[in-house]
């Protein structure tokens, strides 16, 4: 298979694009690194020692799109070209509706061009609002969502399950991401969120570094096991084999429109992290109670079974590995 990444060289492209290559697919990244570097691409290639077709080009440039889609014969696409900041989304609403919702639209539109009509979405567990139950199943209700940058993804979701239903011939896999931490275990390629990080684990890595003074817990008065927030932590290796498996699925069976959780089924509270990240490191977190942020829910968490069934997939890595990985490539980035 030939395949598309929008946004290939961020946090969760480059980690696919890697399992891609060494399952055999051919890839063809495009970005703007608007929200990452050219060193995710040499990296790439460096663990891979595989070679692949870049563009450097925003996805919503429809005439650029066009030529990549004349120039390769893409087979299927998978959309990590979205903005993701969920503070930043509400400053600036108008960017994530047009950067997420009009640019999914070009590339939707120009898949049906080009009629390339496999499509694998990045949408977020954010979809279910304030979740009606734990572990939440793909079948749970949706809506509620308190920020613009949860809203794009649901409106996105609607515009897929509307593409499919006007023509089956499409086959679509949406990706329901938990929370996303950890690196690829050689310390090349990571995240690296621009300015003060707002997701816990880049918080904790820079806190451990020396780059930040303290950790601000948000909340220890939650209905939670100690108090605090409770997520799903899912290794962004195994999150990116999911891709893999989905990209399969979709290859292999096709026709229909697919929804999958990608977690881990574990639920663990945000002192849990920071335990288990300084006992796996050695590193010591400096850290404070505060007030709850706005729009927090108390927990959040997978459940994972459909995946398993229909995909053949599970997360593999434990609170350990995610803390570890985590670790190492900020690790390394001080030695440079
Ligand atoms: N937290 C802190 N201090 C921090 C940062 C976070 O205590 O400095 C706590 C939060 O209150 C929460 C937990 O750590 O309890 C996780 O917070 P994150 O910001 O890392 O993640 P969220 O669950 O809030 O949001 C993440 C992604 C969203 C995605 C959502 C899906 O950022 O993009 O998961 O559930 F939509």
């Amino acid at each position: 298979m030939k395949i598309l990444l929008t946004g290939g060289a961020g946090y969760i492209g480059s980690h696919t694009a890697i399992e891609l290559l060494k399952q055999g697919n051919e890839i063809v990244i495009i970005d703007d690194f608007s929200n990452s570097s050219s060193k995710a691409l040499d990296a790439i290639k460096k663990i891979t020692g595989k070679d692949f077709k870049f563009y450097e080009m925003d996805y919503k440039d429809r005439e650029k799109l066009e030529k990549v889609f004349e120039e390769n014969k893409i087979d299927a696409v998978i959309n990590f070209a979205g903005f993701k900041a969920v503070g930043e989304s509400v400053k600036k609403p108008l960017n994530y509706y047009i950067n997420n919702v009009s640019g999914a639209l070009v590339l939707l539109d120009t898949m049906k061009k080009y009629n390339c009509k496999k499509f694998v979405f990045s949408s977020s567990a954010t979809v279910y609002g304030n979740p009606e139950k734990v572990p939440l199943t793909e079948e749970c209700r949706v809506g509620g969502t308190s920020n613009p940058y949860g809203r794009t993804k649901l409106m996105i979701e609607y515009i897929l399950k509307d593409i499919y239903t006007s023509d089956d011939s499409w086959d679509i896999c949406i990706l329901r991401y938990f929370n996303p931490v950890g690196n690829h275990e050689s310390g090349l390629i990571g995240e690296e969120p621009r300015g003060i990080p707002n997701n816990l684990m880049p918080y904790i890595v820079r806190v451990a570094s020396g780059k930040l003074e303290q950790l601000s817990i948000f909340g220890n008065d939650y209905n939670t096991h100690d108090g605090t927030g409770v997520r799903d932590y899912i290794h962004v290796v195994d999150l990116a084999k999911g891709h893999v498996k989905a990209i399969e699925k979709l290859e292999k069976e096709g026709k229909g429109l697919y929804i999958y959780n990608l977690g881990t089924g574990i639920g663990y509270s945000v002192l849990d992290i920071v335990n288990a990240f300084e006992k796996s490191t050695g590193q010591k977190i400096n850290y404070k109670i505060t007030e709850r942020r706005p729009g927090d829910i108390a927990e959040c968490y997978a459940d994972s079974k459909k995946a398993k069934e229909e995909l053949n997939w599970i997360a593999e890595k434990n609170l350990e590995d995610m803390c570890r990985d985590s670790w190492t490539y900020i690790k390394n980035q001080k030695q440079e």
